[in-house]
């Protein structure tokens, strides 16, 4: 498929999806949210995609946010429709993939850009990174999801105190506060990043999609995080991946897996 606001290329058993409005430091259009929301699903059918990499194009910005343009006339329903298409749309989606999702955060990743991150399975940083929820300067909240993942990654006094102050923190903030698992220089994210993807590729694609429902499981209000681990874990005995796992370490061979 063919997209104007984003790039998506596969290569070794990696899609990297780089957002491409560097004009706009990527903000998160409409038709952006719909490109990555294709993407997105294209990549996660894709048998040869193992783990998926989102980016922004240009040395500045991941994604500045949500494109202002286009929501600053928005009345009461038309904003509410917005959080909750872009959250089904794209954030939710990204949470809940099957393939593995890094985050490789370029620079500025602010609003809509750091909801967008923290919905990914984790993420790194270059160092140049900046990170914030600024929308309550703008008389609006975080919408896509930010109100909950930045509470959950940081915990809730450092997340209510970045909402409030709308303020940003720099990429070794951001380690120390635990929302990026790593900081490097710009030239070296995309080939961290990468290297991360390829010590996944070596494990169970099936087993690994098991572990993000479970692991998601437990951030889900009214469901049993242990039940649903268990419900997995057993799962997996009936899977190829397992019969080929087990037996190449019994064997003391590497394992292939068909999965
Ligand atoms: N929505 C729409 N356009 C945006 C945008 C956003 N979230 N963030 C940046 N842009 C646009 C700017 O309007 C500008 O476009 P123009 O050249 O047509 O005027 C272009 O991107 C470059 O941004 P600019 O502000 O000139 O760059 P800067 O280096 O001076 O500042 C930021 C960088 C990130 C500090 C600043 O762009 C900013 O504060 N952006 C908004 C961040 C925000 O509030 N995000 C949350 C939205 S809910």
């Amino acid at each position: 498929m063919s997209y104007s606001n984003i790039l998506s290329e596969k290569n070794d058993g990696i899609c990297t999806i780089t957002i491409n409005r560097p004009a706009k430091l990527n903000a998160l259009n409409r038709k952006t949210i719909q490109e990555l929301h294709g993407a997105l699903l294209e990549a996660d059918d894709a048998n040869s995609v193992k783990v998926i990499i989102i980016t922004g194009s240009g040395e500045k910005a991941f994604v500045a946010g949500a494109d202002i343009s286009e929501f600053a006339d928005f009345n009461v329903e038309e904003g509410s429709e917005l959080a909750a298409q872009g959250q089904r749309l794209l954030f939710d989606l990204v949470e809940n993939l099957n393939t593995p999702v890094i985050a490789a955060i370029n620079g500025f990743a602010l609003g809509g850009g750091l909801e967008l991150a923290m919905s990914c399975h984790f993420r790194v940083a270059s160092d140049n990174a900046k990170m914030g929820l600024p929308e309550v300067s703008l008389g609006v909240i975080p919408g896509y999801g930010g109100t909950q993942r930045l509470p959950q990654l940081v915990g809730k006094g450092r997340a209510m105190e970045m909402i409030m102050t709308a303020g940003m923190i720099d990429a070794q903030q951001a380690l120390d506060f635990g929302l990026v698992n790593h900081v490097v220089k710009l030239e070296d994210l995309l080939p961290m990043c990468e290297k991360i993807g390829s010590k996944i590729m070596r494990n169970s694609s099936v087993a690994i999609s098991a572990a993000i429902k479970a692991v998601n499981a437990n951030y889900e209000s009214g469901v049993n995080g242990f039940k649903v681990e268990i419900d997995q874990f057993g799962k997996c005995f009936g899977t190829a991946d397992f019969e080929e796992g087990t037996s190449a370490f019994l064997e003391k061979r590497k394992a292939n897996f068909p999965g």
